[in-house]
């Protein structure tokens, strides 16, 4: 059964009259997962503000049919959208925080969204915003409800979003890149979770992204659209593995491979050397204390070869960034400069970037596991280290 139709859209901008979505058709079916595929700029986002009725300023429909759930939306009244946003329609965009209210705690905007639509007393909402917390694995439900927006990471801002979107158990999801920002094992379980609301719900999903790699994992049927046009539409298996379009197989033939590793140079003097590189954050000085410091990099080692790339891989908060040899040495905001090894000192730390480039990854393209991180979610470190350890 065919949740949200769309036949011929063509969007304009206003001004110029140049089509940003030209004539493209596709349906939804209920309970159906569709990925709308394309570049930047190929009018993805475009063609789903249209469908939810709130193109930006500067684009206009300037024609076909967008109907869902038996509803004509281009005769629907500004109101009858409005009552449709929410429980019909509900819309996860890459940055959360366009969404959120960084003024109004999560939990009052939750109850906001919950209490326009339905007619529950305030007990029950507080109940059912806490119960959908607790259900995208927000571990403090309740310190949540009280919290603001700004304090809590990406990945926790998505699930908040998630959370108060599905709340209203949307029809239709659209989500609009709603993973980009994040690392990849944050984007994997946000958007499991999502999946899992989904089917819960019965919602059906159109899932916006760049990403092939996404696609094959959680979308059943695709659609690809290039500057505007949809150049090919299918299952994702066939979009896949037998693509007809030529943009289609090139963004396919981009996707990365395990295997295809690049050669690794031999011999020489490294370029770079690092041994047992320690960083540590001094705790801030509050009213009557100092707040714990952190150890942002413990025991790094690093090898980098002239003409060499390497890549540090590591989730959210394990160190990249402050592992980086020359940001580490020279700044002297990095924690207290003792705490920093010279480069070239052969420290006693234990080696926790250097075993894989020791043991000889066959390629110059390092897979470095992840270093110490300073996370105080434990399992998730844990299962970091675990999923990044690429051969
Ligand atoms: N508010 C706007 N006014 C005018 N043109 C816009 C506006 N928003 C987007 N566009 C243009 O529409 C085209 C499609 O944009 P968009 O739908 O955001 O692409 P995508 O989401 O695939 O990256 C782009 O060429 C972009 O420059
Ligand atoms: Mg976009």
């Amino acid at each position: 059964m065919t949740l949200l139709t769309v036949e011929n859209l063509r969007i304009e901008a206003s001004a110029s009259k140049v089509a940003v979505v030209d004539d493209i058709s596709f349906t939804v079916e209920r309970g159906e997962f569709l990925a709308l595929v394309g570049e930047s700029g190929s009018g993805k986002t475009a063609a789903a503000r249209a469908v939810l009725g709130l193109l930006p300023p500067g684009l206009r429909k300037a024609g076909g049919r967008i109907v869902l759930d038996g509803v004509e939306l281009a005769t629907a009244s500004a109101r009858h959208m409005r009552a449709l946003r929410g429980p019909a329609m509900g819309m996860v965009f890459q940055e959360p925080m366009v969404s959120l209210n960084p003024a109004i705690s999560v939990g009052a905007q939750m109850a906001e969204g919950l209490g326009l639509h339905e007619r529950i007393g305030k007990r029950e909402i507080g109940r059912r915003c806490l119960d959908m917390l607790a259900r995208v694995q927000i571990r403090d439900p309740e310190r949540t409800y009280d919290a603001y927006p700004h304090e809590f990471s990406g990945g926790m801002r998505q699930r908040i979003m998630l959370a108060s979107v599905m709340l209203l158990k949307p029809k239709l999801l659209i989500a609009d890149e709603p993973t980009t920002a994040l690392d990849t094992l944050t984007q994997r379980e946000v958007l499991d979770l999502m999946v899992g609301l989904a089917r819960d719900h019965g919602t059906s999903v159109l899932l916006i992204t760049h990403n092939l790699g996404l696609v094959s994992r959680y979308a059943q049927r695709a659609l690809v659209l290039r500057q505007g046009r949809m150049v090919e539409t299918g299952t994702t298996r066939q979009i896949l593995f037998s693509p007809h379009d030529a943009y289609t197989k090139r963004l396919v033939e981009a996707l990365p491979r395990r295997g295809t590793v690049a050669k690794q140079r031999q011999g020489g003097e490294p370029l770079v050397s690092v041994r047992g590189l320690k960083v540590a954050f001094a705790g801030r000085q509050r009213l009557f204390r100092r707040d714990a410091g952190v150890s942002a990099v413990d025991g790094v080692d690093l090898d980098i070869d002239a003409g060499e790339t390497v890549a540090v891989v590591g989730g959210s908060g394990s160190g990249k960034t402050t592992a980086r040899p020359r940001h580490a040495a020279a700044d002297p905001g990095l924690g207290r400069s003792d705490q920093i090894p010279r480069q070239g000192r052969h420290g006693d730390g234990r080696s926790r970037l250097s075993p894989r480039l020791a043991a000889g990854v066959p390629g110059s393209l390092f897979l470095a596991r992840s270093a110490h991180a300073p996370r105080r979610d434990r399992r998730r470190t844990a299962a970091s280290r675990g999923a990044i350890d690429v051969r």
